[in-house]
């Protein structure tokens, strides 16, 4: 069962742009809503509440019917002291989909059901979709392995197909999606949605440096990383990136793991900042070009491929 009728008649394309930290910001949502695809945000990316209220006004401002709506990523993680505010402003706005992450909580769900709101929780396993599904969340984001970010570890074939048995609602699936064949065969695979992040980095609205943005459009899924070395979860980072910022990554292993913690995320993190997150897909980025291009290329390929099943 895909999105409400309301929020799907409104994608040109079946696929949601995932919230990245730091690198999402309002003009690279509004980009990817105007080109027919939902585009979302961190909430954090926003340096305090006062600055998240101010784009939400803007995003509701600029965003229109006519587009596809946006998305607002909540990290439910206790150590994020923002949430309560962050929630209430959602609320306040009426924030059409809101994406959770780290630890599914019903009070949470229920603040976003309040106006109508939808919220989608993002799992790398059975055991994570069941709570968030038992918790009220109305969908659920399956993190399949080569996923940028804090990626699962399980093939999208099985995290699919697993889910299906016991749940007819909403799934977005992710992990290394950067083309619009991939995006096709996720629909095939018996998700509505295809979830993609890492693609987006080498656009012009994104807000990377633009050392990175290049990296993103010369790399391919060799150039990537799997530790938890960084954050303390599990992540996919762009090699070249842990070596310009002088770490060797044959000696990774000897370091201690960090401790997971969104409070502090924003100030003097190294991970994110010097060392790149990045799924696996990007051997299909070419170039740094503006959204709205990746996303008319992503449709013309999804177009192609899916006349492969009607030929
Ligand atoms: C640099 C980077 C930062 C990310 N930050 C977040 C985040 O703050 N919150 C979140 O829920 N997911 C975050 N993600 C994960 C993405 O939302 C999404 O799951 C992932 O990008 C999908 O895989 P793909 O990059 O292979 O398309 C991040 C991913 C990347 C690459």
């Amino acid at each position: 069962m895909p999105l409400p009728d309301s929020i799907q008649k409104r994608l040109q394309l079946p696929a949601i742009a995932s919230p990245m930290f730091i690198i999402s910001n309002p003009e690279l949502v509004i980009a990817q809503c105007k080109a027919g695809i939902v585009g979302s945000f961190p909430s954090l990316n926003a340096r305090e509440p006062g600055q998240f209220e101010q784009w939400l006004i803007r995003l509701n401002e600029e965003i229109t019917e006519d587009d596809a709506p946006y998305a607002v990523n909540l990290i439910l993680h206790h150590s994020n002291k923002r949430l309560q505010e962050d929630v209430e402003l959602c609320v306040k706005y009426k924030v059409p989909i809101i994406i959770t992450s780290l630890g599914a909580k019903e009070d949470v769900f229920d603040a976003i059901h309040s106006y109508g709101g939808i919220v989608l929780h993002d799992v790398i396993n059975q055991t994570f979709a069941h709570k968030a599904i038992d918790k009220g969340a109305d969908g659920l984001i399956l993190v399949a392995t080569g996923a940028g970010g804090h990626a699962g570890t399980q093939s999208p074939f099985a995290l699919v197909r697993e889910t299906r048995e016991w749940f007819d609602g909403p799934i977005a699936l992710s992990g290394s999606i950067a083309h619009g064949a991939s995006i096709a065969g996720s629909i095939a695979m018996g998700a509505d949605l295809a979830y993609m992040g890492s693609l987006f980095i080498a656009t012009e609205e994104a807000n990377a440096v633009p050392a990175y943005k290049q990296m993103v459009a010369d790399s391919s899924a060799e150039d990537i990383l799997y530790t938890n070395l960084f954050t303390g979860v599990h992540g996919n980072y762009l090699t070249p990136s842990i070596v310009a910022a002088g770490i060797d990554p044959k000696e990774l292993h000897k370091q201690e793991a960090v401790k997971m913690n969104f409070n502090e995320m924003g100030s003097d993190a190294k991970a994110w900042k010097d060392i790149w997150g990045c799924g696996q897909g990007i051997g299909a980025v070419k170039n740094v070009r503006p959204a709205k291009d990746v996303i008319e290329q992503l449709k013309t390929e999804y177009s192609e491929a899916i006349s492969k099943f009607t030929n």
